[in-house]
């Protein structure tokens, strides 16, 4: 019998074969330690291969650390950060991206499936332009978003035409970045740097890796004392290479985007068969690897006294159900099974 899959979070997957390879790999003997090794720096080079450009690469433990101290770096205390109101940054990170900018203030806005508009951004940034307001400074955006949605590379690329406008930076929460370039279909670069992305928080431990997110910044004027906020924080790890040798399995032969793909293909199959459950509806389209859907109270309940395991507090409401790069087809086919027969 293999065990039960759940979906209330990508997070609940384990190490992929390959990034799991890659760790045993390079335990092998004495390295140097603190990211001056050679899997740190091959990981780092292939970064740069990938987004085919020269930026400046960190290894950081979690996302909070990855988007907290890339903004904290973006800004000084009396600066804000533009978000989506649903963003993780003001959500889920219990004010790590004020606390490390010692005070920056986050700047809630509204918009559709999870998305910021340049119309959204300029509300917020034209309301004051005295010195009482906290000066907009960076606009935030989560590829893919908190409800599971895909920024199209038009719609960054004006968003950050409207920042730069204004004098204001871009920074991407890529906690899902694998799976928005699985979607899309397009280069890396060109829903970053190419669309004027200053900085991406680039989301391993959800790809597969064991832990661990790279901050890429591609504009490196940006990174000065970065590796000093990384050690204060917490975030330098001393034997470096666990933290970056992982990459190079999931690197090697697009493995990541193999694994983004299948995951974004189980939350096809899952929103495929929740539209044919009667009295489920999908709140939000399905373009990544989440599926968010409105369903009966008694069905939740009756979901969670079989077992299943999903997230009803996260984005607008609903309940949330992930797919990951393990997730199997007769996993999405049994929470289906058991959706039909008590919504029946
Ligand atoms: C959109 C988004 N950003 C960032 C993160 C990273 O958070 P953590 O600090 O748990 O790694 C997550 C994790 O759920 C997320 O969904």
């Amino acid at each position: 019998m293999r065990a039960m899959q759940h979906f209330a979070s990508d997070n609940y997957a384990g190490i992929c074969p390959e990034a799991a390879a890659a760790f045993a790999a390079a335990n092998a003997g004495h390295a140097p330690a603190y990211g001056e090794d050679d899997w740190t720096r091959r990981v780092s080079d292939r970064l740069r291969a990938l987004f085919d450009t020269d930026c400046d690469v960190y290894f950081v433990f979690n996302g909070t650390a990855a988007n907290s101290l890339a903004l904290a770096a973006l800004c000084q205390s009396y600066h804000s950060v533009v978000c989506h109101e649903l963003a993780h940054v003001e959500t889920d990170e219990c004010g790590g991206p004020e606390f490390f900018s010692n005070g920056s203030k986050l700047l809630p806005a509204r918009g559709g499936n999870g998305k910021l508009t340049p119309a959204a951004v300029l509300e917020l940034i034209s309301r004051r332009s005295d010195v009482h307001y906290p000066k907009p400074r960076v606009v935030t955006l989560t590829q893919s978003t908190e409800v599971g949605t895909v920024y199209q590379p038009y719609e960054v690329a004006a968003i950050s035409a409207c920042a730069r406008e204004h004098g204001l930076r871009v920074h991407m929460d890529g906690a899902r970045f694998a799976n928005a370039v699985a979607a899309l279909g397009v280069a890396p670069a060109d829903i970053t740097w190419r669309a004027g992305v200053d900085v991406l928080c680039f989301g391993g431990t959800k790809m597969g890796l064991p832990v661990g997110e790279a901050v890429v910044f591609f504009d490196r004027t940006l990174s000065e004392d970065f590796a000093y906020r990384c050690k204060q924080a917490g975030q330098l790890a001393s034997k470096m290479r666990f933290l970056s040798a992982p990459w190079l399995g999931i690197l090697e032969g697009e493995v990541w985007l193999k694994h983004a793909r299948h995951a974004n293909a189980m939350a096809q199959r899952l929103a495929a068969g929740v539209q044919q459950v009667p009295g489920a509806k999908l709140l939000f389209p399905v373009e990544a690897n989440g599926v968010f859907c409105e369903l009966p109270e008694h069905v939740l309940t009756g979901l969670r006294e079989r077992g299943w395991r999903f997230y009803t507090f996260i984005g607008a409401g609903g309940a949330r159900f992930m797919c990951g790069w393990d997730t199997l087809p007769d996993s999405v086919d049994a929470l289906l099974a058991d959706l039909r027969a008590l919504s029946a």
